[in-house]
């Protein structure tokens, strides 16, 4: 999009796929998830949702098969800050996300198609599949795809593990186009310069609002991270340039952004959104507390190690951070207000024997409360 319009005579890699007889090997989908990835990446950052990623809108910009690929059509694309839903359903029926046909979606639809292009790439066929348009929109909203059909079974636990973790139903608990790039199936694979991910901003800004109790729950959770998450992590860190001794301040997330910002990033209003979370007061954050800062509970749960992940945090968390506490106690550190039947809903957090945090109240408090979602619950 920021190139000016070029003439492509590699084709598109639909054909190429159709060419195929259908399959990649991993080592060929891998070169075209990259530059796929790359694409979004850049325009997530810049705030672009493009709306509408399916095999038809890439062309190779010659026949070689590792030539790059170019994004085309934006026609759908549209604006969207990290704090903003959009509503109107547009795309192709194949790959629309299940919250586009809810109306209420953002930069994470676009996860979900590149979802099912890797879908397509590696298995030759499509993962939701009707032979009318309201048949494709139900499976896409209720099936879960088949992992258990050839060539799934042969195909490396990473990549079964990537398309899984990019069609998850739930957009909250699906990969961000930076952190598909740093996934193990793709990380060795390549050397992009990734953009700074905008979905650390939300959660920051999230962490920095929280109450104290939340704050070292999600430090628990964040000593259980695994390598790879860590060192996406880590490269976010560096991303936002620490100090020499390691310490970031809000001010840096504002410059992280400025230096790499676009005349689209204004348009989109996501440098209204970076100057908002930056002039937010809060200390200055070393790299353990920016883990806790920029881990997603969500993405986690929608990993298979989760409750391995949210036993051990709850260990940490018993050896650092839980005391006894009176539910009154616990309702004003949540903030929460005086209209929620806080003995009702707040009973089961509280362990009986101790008067500790429950690990049921543990695992609630991770992924935040509001008074308005306890009321509904
Ligand atoms: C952002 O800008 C810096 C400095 O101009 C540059 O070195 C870096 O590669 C840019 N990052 C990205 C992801 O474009
Ligand atoms: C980095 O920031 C921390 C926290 O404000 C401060 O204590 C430290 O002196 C700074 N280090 C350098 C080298 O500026």
């Amino acid at each position: 999009m920021t190139s000016p319009i070029k003439l492509c005579k590699g084709g598109e890699l639909l054909d190429r796929i159709l060419s195929r007889g259908g399959k990649y090997s991993e080592e060929d989908a891998k070169i075209i998830m990259v530059q796929i990835l790359s694409v979004v990446a850049y325009c997530h950052f810049q705030g672009v949702v493009h709306r509408d990623l399916k095999p038809e809108n890439f062309l190779f910009t010659s026949k070689d098969e590792s030539s790059p690929l170019k994004a085309i059509d934006f026609g759908l694309s549209d604006y969207v800050k990290p704090d903003e839903r959009l509503n109107d359903i547009v795309g192709s029926a194949y790959y629309v996300a299940p919250e586009v046909l809810h109306r209420s979606y953002g930069a994470e639809a676009d996860m979900w198609s590149i979802g099912v292009i890797a879908y397509i790439l590696l298995c030759g066929s499509r993962p939701f599949w009707s032979r009318t348009e309201s048949g494709i929109f139900r499976a896409v909203l209720k099936a879960d795809p088949s992992f258990d059909e050839d060539p799934w079974p042969s195909l490396s636990s990473d990549a079964v593990d990537f398309v899984k973790r990019l069609l998850n139903k739930d957009y909250r608990k699906r990969l961000t186009a930076v952190q598909a790039l740093s996934h193990p199936w793709l990380a060795s694979h390549h050397d992009v310069k990734v953009p700074v991910d905008m979905i650390t901003y939300k959660l920051v800004r999230a962490y920095i609002y929280s109450s104290s109790l939340r704050k070292t729950a999600l430090r628990a959770l964040a000593k259980t991270l695994a390598i790879p998450h860590l060192s996406y992590l880590r490269e976010q860190f560096g991303l936002l340039g620490p100090n020499k001794s390691g310490f970031i301040s809000l001010h840096n997330f504002k410059m992280a952004v400025a230096k790499n910002s676009t005349e689209a990033m204004k348009d989109s209003r996501v440098l209204d959104y970076v100057n908002m979370v930056s002039s937010l007061q809060y200390r200055k954050l070393d790299f353990e507390e920016y883990c806790a800062a920029a881990v997603s509970v969500y993405q986690l749960e929608g990993m298979e190690s989760w409750e391995q992940h949210a036993r051990r945090a709850y260990e940490f968390f018993e050896k650092d951070g839980n005391r006894a506490i009176m539910i009154e106690e616990l309702a004003s550190e949540l903030g929460l207000s005086p209209s929620v039947p806080i003995h009702v809903v707040l009973q089961d957090w509280i362990r009986h024997s101790d008067g500790k945090l429950s690990f049921v109240g543990f695992v609630r408090l991770l992924h935040g409360v509001s008074s308005r979602s306890l009321q509904k619950a």
